[in-house]
């Protein structure tokens, strides 16, 4: 049976404001922690064993998630005094994997929402005889990403981490954040401080003559690096997109739950979700977003392609395109507010305080 690690000890400072409290693998998106999906994609993969490398809040994932059992999985943590990296946090944890040196070992980064096929890339892992494969995916604008260029076999043949020059660009394979390692390379990894699996394991292997093998495909794939991402996958998530088990309802337009109050006449679409005890008001328009737990939407309100963080409260009438509001934030009747601006947790912002749009 494989065993996974999963890598969530990365700070996503770019949703900062609805992770102050809560690190991003933990921030809902379609209406369960985003780490939720992946684990149970993992599961239904027949994964049963799952080692969390954890460091930033990493105390919020134990009380959450326990022993696994309610996932079908056998959970344990091991959380860093200092973050290693993402090669350390794999050797970091190394002792806790019950495989065998020529096993193999799924290694997830925490936060990349995917469709691939968990089973497909452990075969061809084992075919190709590799030590180390990868997932690919292939992205228009690779530059905040690992390329990855194979050879006609698939064969990989270099790893170049976030490319700072234009002729780095030599692919439009990029590294999906998925492999799968041989235990015994994990035991090359060095251990007691920060090694980075990307900038030195890789090119550290290739160097020396490892065979590290690439499989490509067109499934879904979305980092959720930036507050659009997230927001995106979420709603993919509640449209069936994003195939994932943990999904808490029928995939479809929007995702209500239990316990949500929602007005007869309120608009939600594009696979918006409204969480918990969330409130949504009389001739509200909701397309595209995620309005966390217990947050409030008064009548009128316009919300696109935003989220919504917990126990926030949206004036009536306000228009919301491409925002993220933090936790508890208050944001007051006829605001226009757009394009990626975020609203830091608990902030206030006074009725009519900010448009785009002309006066009227
Ligand atoms: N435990 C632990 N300790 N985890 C870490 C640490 C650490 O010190 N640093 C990062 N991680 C986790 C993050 O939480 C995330 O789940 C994963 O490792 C990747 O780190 P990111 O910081 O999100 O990296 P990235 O998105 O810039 O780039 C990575 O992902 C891309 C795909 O989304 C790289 O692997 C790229 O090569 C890849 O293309
Ligand atoms: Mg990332």
């Amino acid at each position: 049976m494989t065993e996974a690690i999963l890598l969530v000890g990365g700070k996503g400072t770019r949703l900062r404001p609805l992770t102050a409290h809560t690190p991003k693998p933990m921030v809902p998106a379609a209406g369960v922690p985003f780490l939720t999906h992946q684990l149970a994609r993992a599961r239904a993969a027949g994964v049963t064993h799952i080692v969390m490398a954890t460091s930033y809040l990493a105390e919020v994932f134990e009380p959450h998630f326990g022993d696994g059992s309610e996932l079908g999985l056998h959970l344990e943590y091991v959380t860093e005094d200092e973050p290693l990296g993402t090669g350390g946090a794999i050797r970091n944890v190394a002792g806790r994997l019950h495989s065998a040196p020529g096993d193999p070992v799924l290694i997830f980064n925490g936060d990349i929402l995917t469709g691939l096929d968990i089973k497909a890339l452990v075969a061809t892992h084992r075919t190709s005889g590799a030590d180390v494969s990868l997932h690919l995916t292939r992205v228009e604008d690779p530059r905040a990403f690992g390329l990855v260029p194979t050879d006609g076999t698939g064969r990989v043949t270099a790893f170049l981490e976030k490319p700072q020059t234009p002729e780095e660009i030599v692919t439009d394979q990029i590294n999906a954040g998925a492999y799968v390692f041989n235990r015994s390379v994990i035991d090359t990894i060095p251990t007691g401080r920060p090694v980075s699996v990307e900038r030195e394991t890789f090119p550290g292997l290739l160097a020396a003559g490892a065979h590290l093998q690439g499989m490509v495909d067109s499934t879904y794939w979305l980092d959720l690096g930036t507050p659009q991402a997230f927001v995106r996958g979420s709603a993919d998530l509640v449209l069936g997109r994003a195939p994932s088990p943990a999904v808490p309802g029928r995939c479809g337009d929007r995702l209500v739950l239990e316990s949500a109050e929602v007005a007869p006449d309120a608009k939600l679409t594009g696979g918006t979700v409204v969480g918990p005890r969330a409130v949504v008001g009389a001739g509200t328009r909701i397309d595209g977003s995620a309005v966390l737990e217990g947050a409030v939407i008064e009548p009128g309100a316009r919300i696109r392609d935003s989220l919504i963080g917990a126990g926030a409260r949206i004036g009536a009438r306000t228009v919301l395109d491409g925002a993220v509001i933090g936790d508890g934030a208050v944001v007051g009747p006829d605001n226009e507010l757009r394009d990626g601006i975020r609203i830091w947790c608990g902030a206030e912002i006074p009725a009519g305080a900010v448009r785009f749009s002309s006066d009227q």
